[in-house]
Order: structure tokens, then sequence, then C-alpha cells
């Protein structure tokens, strides 16, 4: 066996020393090795080393999360993971089974809803840094995220994965994200480029939306993280655009990302979104990644070999159909992420499952939580408060890490919120009863709960008529249509019979406060009988922790909410059509609510919400001074400053975030009637007062001028008002702007 074992050592030591050394012989580092060259020289002496098999073979996976590299030059391989709010676990080489290994579980950091609702930059940045950290040190390269679609219907079965309905505030989340990932060494992957807004049927549908739509609503975010951010990959999305699937669609990736935002990294399919040899080729795609390519269950026909950018384009470069140079230049931009990322020497080792990163973790959850409703201080319940509290629902003890799928992951710790609250309260203050329960999560397919629903309602019933207080945990739970991938809600209804549950629970106890668990506005009959609510997220893995500190009044509630929440389904742009703008007659969906999305419909339609975007409470009250700009006629090169005085009213600290909304006087084409173009998180001890200015870029008040095809400020008068949600402005100030 050792003689076996020194052969084999011998022939590799023989092997690379072959292939190697003759390029470190005369003392010559090869210049493609050389960190002292310049990059471009670097990257084509690599190029013109490799061979047309080595080339195409970097082009395409060659497991489930992994692509080869180029063994013979030591080019190393390109691992993935996904994202975006933690690693995902490992899975084998070839199929979507676990790996079982025992050192894969990580931090779970709440979804990005949560991280939206922070409205804090800085905190994204620090996200996005713990994420790279942990990526890095689980070899990872690139993390599968963040994902930047926009919050077009509640429905949407992955909303809770985006930053919600705004794109001025998902692109200023965005970049702090995608610095703080990249500055590990590991590409940040914004997905899924574009128009991906629903999962039902999103693996055929073509979207149509008009120009104005794609560049107000759709794009900003993704432009952010190119041109801002300077993300090295993106990931293209399933559905089509205009008729051409968006994973080689020529308009979005080679005229608008490539060619307008000059984005040079690499261009990444969706797990099994390629469709065409030649348009992949010529449309910008550069690394093909896939689902269901063992090669031996599913076939050859879609084993690695036969993936669009493999032999099927090998074949078509060597009769002539397609240039060489096609592949030359998907190879030039995968070495530059191989240099950016694992050929960089000096990249940091990461680190993971920190003290700092479980605190971030609770601290994200803890600024993301929303407080909706808070009648006759039904919230903060201090210790001592009660005797009896009555814990009621599935979500106080359901692991919400798991289900949803790419999204799923393992936590290394997950502090359900039962456990937060009888960490808090003490075991004797509370009781609990599961109320409803649903079945495991399962990412195709609603699986039975094990329970009976009857007795569940029973039992609970008679938990909360002994309860001096009762606290509902529901919402949804990332299970099949309730915020998982590859399908959509059907109705914006709470599942599980949970309506039906709070009434009943309402008729034995009027002391009732809900906290609704989800990625998506939910419809809330019950809204007016009770007593408190809180939009919570999927929190993570210290969730539970950070939930008892906000009922308790242990952390002050500073989120707002990243989206509306209307007061039925039909309320919503895009669910006010019917079928054809969402989700599509099966062929088409028609965008027909165009860049009247989340709260530029409500407002402009005058429909009045349940909740606003951006509207949030606090345990603390803040008093908004007259707005001020620094002057009145401004030219287009400037940035206006606008200033007021924020005093927090009451008896505790808090946070207050401040948004600032545009308006334009005499609009040429619609305009929204109100934009968020500003915002800023201001911290203030009770009684204090500060000063607080907010900028903004007179040309962010542009619109998309689909004829002239550019970005357009109008000299005119805009009204700038600072507000505490989208629907309640505090103070307004008027500004002329010059041609
Ligand atoms: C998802 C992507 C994910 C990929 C890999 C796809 O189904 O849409 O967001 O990154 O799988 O897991």
């Amino acid at each position: 066996m050792n003689k076996v074992l020194k052969s084999l050592r011998s022939i590799s030591i023989i092997s690379i020393a072959f292939f190697l050394l003759p390029m470190y012989i005369h003392g010559q580092t090869p210049v493609y090795l050389d960190e002292a060259n310049p990059i471009n020289e670097r990257i084509e002496d690599a190029l013109k080393r490799m061979t047309l098999n080595e080339k195409i073979a970097i082009c395409h996976a060659q497991s489930k999360f992994s692509t080869p590299g180029c063994p013979r030059l030591g080019i190393p391989e390109i691992w993935m993971s996904d994202g975006p709010h933690g690693i995902r676990y490992e899975f084998q080489w070839d199929s979507w089974l676990h790996a079982d290994w025992t050192n894969d579980s990580c931090t779970v950091y709440p979804a990005l809803s949560c991280l939206a609702a922070t409205f804090n930059p800085a905190l994204s940045l620090q996200y996005g840094n713990a994420i790279g950290e942990e990526a890095r040190y689980r070899k990872k390269d690139i993390i599968l995220g963040p994902g930047v679609n926009i919050y077009r219907s509640p429905l949407n079965g992955r909303n809770s994965e985006y930053f919600g309905e705004d794109p001025f505030l998902t692109s200023k989340m965005v970049v702090p994200y995608i610095q703080g990932v990249q500055k590990n060494g590991v590409a940040a992957c914004i997905k899924h480029f574009a128009l991906n807004n629903q999962e039902k049927l999103r693996e055929a549908i073509n979207v149509e939306a008009s120009d104005r739509a794609l560049h107000e609503i759709y794009l900003p975010a993704f432009e952010a993280g190119v041109v801002e951010g300077k993300v090295w990959a993106v990931m293209g999305s399933y559905n089509k655009f205009r008729g051409q699937f968006c994973s080689h669609n020529n308009l979005l990736v080679n005229k608008i990302l490539k060619g307008d935002w000059n984005f040079d990294g690499v261009f990444i399919t969706d797990w099994g979104s390629a469709h065409n040899t030649d348009e992949a080729a010529r449309n910008g795609l550069d690394i093909e990644m896939g689902s269901w390519t063992n090669g031996m269950t599913w076939g050859l026909s879609s084993a690695y070999n036969n993936y669009y950018l493999a032999q099927p384009f090998l074949k078509k470069i060597k009769n002539g159909e397609l240039p060489e140079t096609l592949l030359d230049e998907k190879v030039r931009r995968i070495l530059l992420l191989n240099f950016r990322t694992n050929m960089n020497r000096n990249r940091p080792y990461g680190k993971k499952l920190t003290c700092e990163q479980k605190a971030l973790a609770l601290k994200v959850a803890e600024e993301g939580i929303v407080l909706l409703k808070n009648e006759k201080n039904f919230f903060p319940i201090e210790k001592g408060r009660y005797t009896k509290i009555a814990i009621i629902g599935e979500n106080a003890i359901k692991r919400l890490t798991q289900g949803g799928g790419s999204s799923e992951l393992k936590p290394q710790e997950e502090i359900l919120s039962l456990q937060g609250m009888i960490e808090k309260y003490g075991k004797d203050h509370v009781t609990f009863s599961l109320g409803y329960a649903s079945g495991e999560p399962n990412y195709s397919n609603e699986l039975p709960s094990p329970y009976n629903a009857d007795s569940l309602v029973a039992a609970a019933v008679e938990t909360a008529k002994k309860a001096d207080v009762v606290i509902f945990f529901g919402g949804l739970n990332k299970n099949f249509q309730q915020d998982c991938e590859c399908d959509d809600r059907k109705n914006m209804d709470l599942p599980f019979g949970q309506n039906e549950l709070i009434a009943k629970l309402l008729q034995v106890n009027k002391n009732l406060g809900v906290v609704i668990v989800s990625g998506n506005a939910v419809s809330m009959p019950w809204i007016n009988k009770i007593n408190g609510l809180i939009q919570s997220w999927y929190l993570g893995s210290q969730g539970g922790t950070a939930t008892a500190n906000i009922i308790s009044g242990d952390a002050v509630p500073s989120g707002k909410l990243p989206f509306t929440i209307p007061k039925k389904l039909e309320d919503n742009g895009a669910n006010s059509f019917g079928a054809v703008a969402y989700p599509g007659d099966g062929t088409n969906v028609i965008y027909k609510e165009d860049i009247l999305v989340g709260y530029r419909w409500f407002d402009t339609k005058k429909i009045e919400p349940l909740f606003p975007f951006g509207y949030g409470l606090s345990y603390t009250t803040f008093e908004y001074g007259k707005a001020k700009s620094d002057k009145y006629v401004y030219e287009q090169d400037e940035t206006a400053k606008i200033t007021f005085r924020l005093t927090n009213k009451g008896k505790i600290d808090g946070s207050e975030i401040v948004q600032l909304y545009i308006s334009q006087k005499n609009p040429k084409l619609l305009r929204p009637a109100k934009e968020l173009k500003g915002f800023t998180k201001v911290f203030l001890k009770a009684g204090e007062i500060k000063d607080v200015e907010l900028t903004v870029k007179i040309t962010d008040l542009a619109y998309y001028d689909d004829q002239l095809r550019k970005w357009i400020t109008d000299a005119d008068e805009y009204e700038l008002s600072l507000a505490s949600s989208s629907r309640n402005i505090r103070s307004c100030v008027k500004i002329h702007v010059n041609r």
C-alpha cells in the first residue's frame, strides 16, 4: 500500500514538475502568475496558453456548484454557494442531495426583506462583509446573491429574498452589501437579471414591460450594483423579456449590462436557464450552470458535456458557425474573476460563526422588525407586567431557516421565538399552544400536518382563556406556496386556518397582539380587533432573541416597511388588471401598471393602503421641524441640501428613519405622485434634538424619457417632502430647477 502511495505521489510530483516547472526555469514566473504584471497582460497570457477544450470547459458547470478551472495551468475551480442570507450547506457533487457534511452550518442572517426594513446602508455593509467572511472561510468564490428584483406583487414566492418595492431603497442597500462581500476576495452575484418578479411559470413566462418601467423600476438596483458597487458577477433570470430568454438576451446583456454599464464581470445563468447555443454564445452569457445534470439518472441529454456552452458550442466553433473570439471574450472575464478571487494571494482567509457575526445577525433582526399597531401601549410588554403570557402559533417554534428553496440554510444555532420569550420572561410566565400546524417544508408540494386542526384550535382557545395577554405568532413559513421558490402564493390570506383561529382567540381574550412572520404582505381581516401588530421576517439565527427584545422593550423598534400592505390584493397595481398583468396568460405577462409599482400606484391612484411603504412605529415619538433647502433655484449639476430639526419627544431613546420624497409640479409625462429619493436613520436619546441634513442630487429628480432614451430632469418646480412614511408627510419645501 505504502509503495503504491509513494509511486502515486512521485507520479503527481513529476507531472506538476513537467507542466509547471518549465515556466519557472531561468527564474521566470509565467506572466499570468506574476502579480507585478498588469491584469490584462496576465489574462492574455493565460488565455493564449489554454487549449480550445480547456477554454470551453471553464464556461460551464462541472458539478452542481462549481466550474473546473484549468488544472494544467494551476487555475483553480470556481466554487459558488447560495445566498443571499447565509452560506448554504454542501451538496453532493452531482445532485441536489445534501452532502451530509458536519462542518457546513452557518450563521443565518435575517432575510433581505428585513435588511431592507432597517433602511440602514451601513448595516448592509457589515452584513455583506459577514457573508463574505463566511463564504471565504467555506472556500466559496462566488456568493449567489443578493437578489435585487423588485416586489411587484405580494404573491411572489421570493419577495423575502429581495429588498422590497422601491428601486431607490434597493439600490442604496445593495451597493454596500456588494462592497462588504467583495472586500473578502469573494464575488457577490446580483440576481436575477432581470424582471423575475414572479415564481409562477418563471421558467417560461415572457415579460412585456415598457422602457420606462424597465429603466425607472426594474433596472436601477442592477445598475447601481454594477456601476457603483462594481459587482463581479451577475446571474440571469429564468424568464423571457420581449421574447428572448433573459440569460441570453441581447438587449439586457449585450446592450445594457455589458454595453451601457460597462460590466466587466461574469454573467452566469440561473440553474438551467440557458436554452440555445447561438444566443448563449453571442448574447453575453459567460458561465452556464444547471440542474438535473448527473448524466446518469437524467440522461445524457442534460449532462454537463451537453450544456449549450459545452460540446455544442465547441462543435460550432470547430465547424466555423461561431467565431472563437466569442469564447475568448468569455474566458477573459472568467480569468479576471479568478484573479479577483481565488488567484488573489492577498485576500483574507475569512471567518465563520464568530461572536461578532452572531451579534450582527441579532442587530439586523432588531433593526428590521416593524411595529405596525400599538393600541393602549400593548407593546412593550415589560417584564413583570403580566403573570401569564400565552404564546400561540406554529411560527413561535417553527425552524424558519428551512424551506423556501435555494435560500434554505443550515444554522449552527436558531433561537426560536418561544425560546426567546421563555428566556426573557421565565418559563413560569409563558404558556404555549400550537394553535395551527403545517407539514414539513417541501419545494414542490404541500405536505400535510400530522395534527388534528380542531384539537389544536380547542387547546389554543383554552390556553388563551387562562392568560393575561396573548401573542399570536403566525404568518407564512417558506413551505410550498408560502414564500417559497418555484411557485407563488395563491392569494394574500394567511394559510393553515390562522384567520379563523385568531377570531376564536379574540372571543376569549381581547388583550391580543399578533406577530406576522413573512416576506410578503398578508391580508388582515382581524386588524381592528387586535391591540398590537408586529411585522417580523425570516430573522435567522438570532430571531427569537430579537423578537423577545422588541416585545419586552429591551430593544426599541425602528424598522419601516419596505413594501405597501394593501387592504386587498386587487388594490395592488400588478394585481388590479387581472391575469394578463399577473401571473400572465401562460405565455406572456404584461406589466400594465407600468412605472406605478408599490406606493407609486397607491399614491397616484389615491388608494388607501392598510399600511403604507415606509411605515413603522417606535416606542417613542419624533417631532419634525420645518424643512429648509439651502436655496430655491438649482442648476442641473447641483445637489440640494435639505435641513430640519428632529426631536425625540418621548421618554426613551430611539431611531427614526426619515424619508425624502419628491414630486414634480408639471411633468410632461406621467410621473408617480411621489418617489423616494433620500432617507436617513437618526438615533436620538430621549428628549434629544438634532439638526438633520439630507441631500438630493438634481439629476436624481429625473425620469426616463422613452422617446429620447435618456434620463431628463425637466426645468420645473419640485416639492421635496420629509416624511415618516410614504403617507405621512411632516414638512415640505419647494425648489426650482433650471434647464
Ligand atoms: C435559483 C437561484 C439559485 C440557484 C442555485 C435557482 O433555482 O433561482 O437563485 O442561486 O437555484 O441554487
